[in-house]
């Protein structure tokens, strides 16, 4: 074979890689699309570095998490582990350092802080840790504020209010103020306001917490009934092992990294 030839045959080699190259990074490019659209979250190699004066933390190293539609996932794991900073980040409420995040197909991370709250006030119901509530409002008005923000005002609204606080079982407690409702109640005003416009993702940190076994079990039922009744999915942080029973999927983050 001459020089020629062999420069010919590596040439044609050498395509033949790079056609195949393509053809695989095309493919998983495709995959990553289809997971993209078939989930209602994908977040992947999700970095969050904390710099508080010349010292810097790594809180989250490169976390993969994808939550199909209509899950009820769990995120567990020891205090400091970077659980709330993970859910923060899911929820558009705080920027990443690295990483993507896609919600109902869209990536979160792409969008301009216009879009991103847009998007955040109609797609996701946020429950925070101790509730959240306005003192001074009562239960139907700390969800009208809610209802107000998006877009829902006026009769509309009040009607709307007294619905969600009849599906959260609190019917009976529209007019009360937070200060005269028990824990769970007040958790289950903060579950109605975070159901306001009807949201398709629900995101709850630490729902249970400081709630006793009885309150804690009628909230735990209300965020599965959520997920099985109305399609919608429903990331849950906690460190109540008896939320693992209603779960589909549980996973462990430590020290910044997700164990499955
Ligand atoms: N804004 C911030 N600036 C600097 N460090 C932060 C900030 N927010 C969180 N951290 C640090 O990140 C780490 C993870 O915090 P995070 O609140 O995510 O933990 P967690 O798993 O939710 O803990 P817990 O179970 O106690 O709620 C902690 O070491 C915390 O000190
Ligand atoms: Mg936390």
């Amino acid at each position: 074979m001459t020089a020629s030839q062999i420069n010919i045959t590596e040439f044609i080699k050498s395509s033949e890689r790079s056609v195949s190259t393509a053809r695989e990074s095309s493919v998983a490019h495709l995959g990553a699309l289809e997971r993209v659209r078939t989930k209602a979250v994908v977040a992947k190699g999700v970095e969050m570095t904390f710099q508080s004066g010349v010292e810097s933390s790594l809180v989250l190293q490169g976390v993969d998490l994808e939550i199909p539609y209509g899950e009820i996932q769990l995120l567990m794991g020891p205090s400091g582990s970077g659980k709330t900073t993970f859910l923060s980040i899911l929820a558009g409420i705080l920027t990443p350092t690295a990483g993507t995040v896609h919600l109902l197909g869209q990536e979160i991370t792409q969008m301009s802080k216009d879009e991103l709250s847009k998007f955040r006030l109609k797609n996701i119901g946020f429950i925070f840790q101790g509730f959240n509530l306005f003192p001074a409002l009562t239960a139907a008005e700390n969800v009208e504020v809610a209802l107000r923000m998006k877009g829902i005002k006026g009769s509309a609204a009040k009607r709307e209010a007294q619905d969600l606080l009849y599906q959260v079982g609190l019917s009976n407690r529209v007019n009360y103020l937070p200060r005269d409702l028990s824990g769970g109640q007040k958790q289950r005003v903060a579950i109605a306001r975070a159901l306001a416009g009807n949201p398709r993702l629900i995101m709850a940190d630490e729902p249970t917490a400081s709630l006793d076994s009885h309150s804690g079990h009628t909230v735990i039922e209300l965020l599965r009934d959520l997920a099985k009744e109305s399609n919608r999915t429903v990331l849950i942080v906690t460190h109540d092992p008896r939320l693992i029973d209603v779960a589909d999927r549980v996973t462990y983050l430590e020290d910044g990294i997700l164990k499955n």
